[in-house]
């Protein structure tokens, strides 16, 4: 897909300031749910510049919602909505387009686009979004692979109770309630703060949700949303992600603009490996590292507040040098292991059996040519590369931009030897 690749020479110290960008996973459903603002422009502060989000953009304004940036800010106008069809190509661009299921069928009563299928973290089924949208009064066809959703008699509110706390089933729900008839309820709600984030900014734009950030949320339907000012939460992943850089090459880093609340179940757990880490100010964190890591024995991926499944192939590469042995638990998606193959290829000593993969640290790695698999994955590679011997390069990167901002840029700027050619 593309030709770029990382070019890191391995073994250099990390030290300086990172300042974070806005998360991802909150950008993509908030500028869902600025479709819904019937009147006035939303305005969305540090919404990070990334893949995902220029295609989110590109959704917005293939349905009829203006949208332009300025800056590290989106403002989108949504007071003349289009069209209700998302074109193939661009649910092909991003596969969490499916947050725009339940804002477009909640705000034009229809909503017309391709399955989302599988992606490389397994299958990625999106039943409990179609039987919550269903309950909540909506027709949903499937065929040939298109999903033609309608509300002939509009979204009414409805009791959900999700089998599992999925956080697109949550956002999907909330979307699809915030204007419906009555009340939604959702049981065992995801409780990331992602989620929070979206209650709040469809709240200061008048909608009428409670309970975000705890199992049970409950949205009162409102006529009509006006658009409303917004800073998007810091990014917890790709704080975490920095956080294993230092962890892997050694240093001193200063994360500024960040939530160490939201990292709850991240720091402990290197704290115990042996990494210096507090917070300090009213968003930052500091972080130093020296001499050899200890292992932090069992890492269980849960939905929030527990481990996060998105920050399991750091830590991974952090464990992989670490004295002693850890054992990784995947309990959230399927195949979120393909970043150990590439691992192996640096002299890392990993064993995967279903969901387990066993890490027995090695005192070094080494520089190889190495492909990003996932966006996650691929973040891994860039943060074991960094405390490897000799040079790694590292190709399909493109996983790696749809979540990081200049990557590159940010850890040549702390002292990494990294380039982009
Ligand atoms: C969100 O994906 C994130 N994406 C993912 O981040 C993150 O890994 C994941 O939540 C878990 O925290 C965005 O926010 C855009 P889920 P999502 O629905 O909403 C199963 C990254 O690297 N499931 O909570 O798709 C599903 O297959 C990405 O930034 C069903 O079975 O996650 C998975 O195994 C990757 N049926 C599990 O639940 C459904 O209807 C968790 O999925 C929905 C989900």
């Amino acid at each position: 897909m593309d030709t770029q690749k990382l070019y890191i020479e391995g073994g250099k110290r990390i030290e300086g300031e990172i300042h974070l960008h806005g998360a991802k996973n909150s950008a993509l459903p908030l500028l869902s749910a600025a479709a819904l603002v019937a009147r006035g422009e939303s305005v969305l502060h540090n919404c990070p510049q990334l893949t995902d989000v220029y295609a989110a953009c590109r959704i917005l304004n293939h349905i009829g919602v203006k949208c332009r940036r300025d800056g590290s800010s989106v403002i989108t106008d949504a007071g003349n909505i289009t069209c209700c069809e998302v074109p193939v190509k661009l649910m092909r661009e991003m596969r969490s387009s499916i947050v725009f299921l339940g804002a477009v069928l909640g705000r034009t009563g229809r909503c017309r686009l391709s399955f989302p299928g599988g992606c490389e973290l397994g299958p990625r089924p999106i039943d409990l979004h179609l039987a919550a949208l269903r309950d909540m009064g909506a027709v949903i066809k499937e065929e040939h692979g298109y999903l033609d959703c309608s509300a002939p008699e509009g979204l009414k509110g409805a009791a959900v109770t999700l089998s599992f706390p999925s956080v697109g089933a949550t956002e999907n729900i909330i979307l699809a309630a915030v204007c419906a008839k009555g009340t939604t309820e959702i049981h065992n709600a995801a409780r990331e703060p992602e989620i929070t984030d979206l209650a709040l900014f469809l709240t200061k734009c008048g909608a009428k949700i409670s309970g975000a950030g705890t199992d049970l949320i409950v949205i009162s339907g409102v006529d009509t949303l006006t658009g409303c000012e917004h800073t998007v939460i810091p990014d917890r992943i790709a704080a975490a992600t920095y956080l294993c850089c230092a962890a892997t090459a050694g240093g001193e880093l200063v994360l500024s603009g960040v939530n160490a609340e939201h990292l709850g179940a991240v720091i402990p757990i290197m704290q115990a490996m042996g990494c210096r880490i507090y917070s300090f100010g009213k968003d930052s964190i500091y972080i130093s590292v020296r001499g050899r890591l200890k292992a932090p024995t069992t890492i269980r991926t849960m939905p929030y507040p527990g481990f996060p499944t998105d920050a399991q192939a750091l830590l991974m590469a952090a464990a992989a040098t670490a004295e002693g042995t850890t054992v990784f638990v995947e309990n959230i998606f399927e195949n979120r292991y393909r970043h150990v193959s590439e691992l192996l290829r640096m002299g890392c000593s990993i064993k995967v059996e279903g969901k387990v993969a066993i890490v027995q640290g090695v005192k070094r790695l080494y520089g190889a040519e190495l492909e990003a698999t996932d966006l996650r994955g691929g973040a891994a590679l860039v943060a074991a590369a960094l405390g490897a011997e000799g040079k790694s390069v590292i190709s399909e990167i493109h996983h790696i931009d749809r979540g990081y901002e200049n990557i590159e840029q940010a850890l040549r700027n702390v002292g990494a030897d990294i380039k982009r050619k």
